[in-house]
């Protein structure tokens, strides 16, 4: 993507599990940067990109490997600063003309370290240093087999650690770093400083804001699209939603959504979308009321996978008969983000997140001659939060749980009654709102009710009671890939039971799920 009015860092990948939180820290430095694959970067990539500097990631590989990835050797003769971190160090070491050991060997020129260690400066301080040693040595992030036995010409030794002779090196005459721990982790608690130095004296503006970004942006879309009109699944979710008040804020009316109601959303949500997006803020937004279409198609289905791709299929149907409506229709808005793009073209080619899929509209596209308009691409989901501010979103809007595509179709294990779904409804907002009182509901990544195929026995005043169970979920998580259940106090639990089998009928019996992902998932089908 062409950001050519800001300062523009690259950060090779040479396949670190770490790099995108490289990504992060320059950005909330206000630096505009993209990751890309070592094998992406060639001199005419680089001759495009123009970098301002350049950073190379961590990697799993050993540089001792013939054929281990490298970087192109012009990208020494650009004259900008490089900072290469962990395997960006040996990289840089092996390519100068330096020497890089590998394997667990010990004493001598270093050793295998994983873990947090400490590193000592040198008596000589570099500008890359500001702020560090101010109480003697600095706590580092360490993670490596390998390790530099002998400086490249022209470096000097900066910082060492007692397993790391060469934790920190330099050459200042040609603004070339290399440090063999990560200063992007939260366990290095200073490391944050150590990029701040780098874009300095770099000579980094720090100009990339959401700001400048929402403006860029809107000028983009309309470059893009022109005249055409444009069509976005709005879901409800944060990534669709700044999505289209983005497009709207570019286009205006040429932008029309379409907000499915497969009749599997949760209490009031319907209502809450259509009226913020249509009402408050004049969108055009169809309404597509489809209850009955879903909910008929999925009578008597127990199966999740056939549930999902039922789902999945009258969803598109749907959406497409929508869209058929809008004349001349040429683009399609997608929420897509950074995450998203960088694992289709990950180094590792490690799995890739197929949580989508299922309901972004997969496949329209091409099946229906649409361009797409993506324009969270470059975006981390803390900053399509910020842009959500920046766009005057609500705040309640913006922080909420992530909701799956298939709705409450699998929080209903085994058959889905339209009885179940409002029993279930009621729970899961009694238990929100519960979480909501306590102060917890950001601190938790994605919190629901599932109710159960099971009916108990219990006593309420002198009567019997004959109805559902239910299980209340609440994890952690940083990406959803994996997750830890919420640690509630008992006292919680037992407030939320009491007020879920008191405020709705059909319940009478809560459990709380307390398993991590893996091994299960966060959603119970
Ligand atoms: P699981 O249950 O796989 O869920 O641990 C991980 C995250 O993905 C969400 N999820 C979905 N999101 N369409 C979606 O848009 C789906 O079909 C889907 N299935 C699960 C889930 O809510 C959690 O945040």
């Amino acid at each position: 993507m062409d950001q050519t009015q800001h300062d523009r860092l690259l950060i090779i990948d040479f396949g670190s599990q770490v790099t995108q939180l490289i990504a992060r820290r320059l950005r909330e430095l206000n630096v505009y940067c993209e990751i890309h694959p070592y094998q992406n970067v060639t001199d005419a990539f680089l001759a495009e990109f123009a970098p301002k500097a350049v950073i190379f990631s961590g990697g799993p590989d050993s540089v001792t490997r013939e054929g281990s990835p490298r970087p192109p050797q012009t990208v020494y003769d650009m004259g900008v600063p490089i900072l290469g971190i962990c395997y960006g160090q040996q990289v840089m070491m092996q390519d100068l003309g330096g020497r890089v050991e590998g394997g667990k060997i010990s004493g001598g020129g270093g050793t295998a370290e994983f873990g947090r260690a400490y590193v000592t400066p040198s008596d000589e301080r570099i500008d890359l240093l500001a702020g560090w040693f101010l109480e003697g040595r600095e706590q580092v992030w360490m993670s490596h087999g390998d390790h530099v036995a002998a400086l490249a010409p022209g470096f000097e030794v900066y910082g060492t650690s007692p397993n790391a002779p060469y934790a920190i090196t330099a050459d200042v005459s040609r603004n070339f770093f290399a440090v063999q721990f990560h200063p992007e982790v939260h366990h290095t608690p200073n490391g944050a400083t150590v990029y701040e130095n780098f874009i300095k004296l770099a000579g980094f503006k720090g100009d990339w804001t959401m700001a400048a970004y929402r403006e860029e942006m809107i000028e983009k879309i309309r470059t893009q699209v022109g005249d055409a009109k444009v069509i976005c699944a709005l879901s409800g979710g944060v990534d669709s939603s700044v999505a289209a008040a983005l497009i709207h804020e570019a286009i205006g009316e040429n932008l029309t959504c379409v907000f499915v109601d497969h009749g599997l959303l949760r209490l009031n949500e319907a209502e809450e979308v259509v009226g913020m997006f249509r009402d408050h803020m004049n969108l055009r937004v169809i309404h597509a009321q489809e209850q009955d279409l879903f909910l008929g198609e999925l009578e008597g289905v127990s199966d999740p996978e056939t549930k999902r791709k039922i789902i999945g299929k009258l969803f598109i149907d749907v959406f497409q008969k929508y869209a058929d409506q809008i004349d001349g229709a040429q683009f399609l808005a997608q929420g897509t983000l950074y995450p998203d793009v960088i694992e289709s073209v990950s180094f590792s080619g490690g799995p890739s997140v197929t949580i989508k899929s299922h309901h972004n509209v997969g496949g329209l596209p091409e099946k229906m001659g649409l361009k797409l308009v993506e324009p969270l691409r470059e975006l981390f989901k803390d900053e399509v939060r910020a842009l959500g501010h920046e766009l005057g979103l609500p705040a309640s809007f913006i922080g909420r749980h992530p909701f799956p595509g298939p709705g409450l179709a699998i929080r209903c294990p085994g058959e889905i009654t339209r009885e179940k779904l409002e029993i279930l409804r009621k729970a899961d907002a009694v238990y929100i709102d519960q979480i909501r009182k306590h102060g917890l509901y950001d601190e938790i990544w994605q919190a629901f009710v599932a109710i159960l195929p099971v009916r108990t026995v219990g006593v309420m005043g002198d009567g019997r009671t004959y109805d559902y169970a239910c299980a209340l979920r609440a994890v952690t998580s940083v990406d959803g890939m994996t997750a830890d259940y919420y640690p509630f106090s008992h006292e919680f639990l037992g407030e939320t039971a009491t007020r879920i089998i008191n405020e709705v009928q059909g319940i009478n019996r809560c459990t709380y799920d307390i398993t991590s992902k893996p091994p299960g998932t966060i959603e119970w089908e």
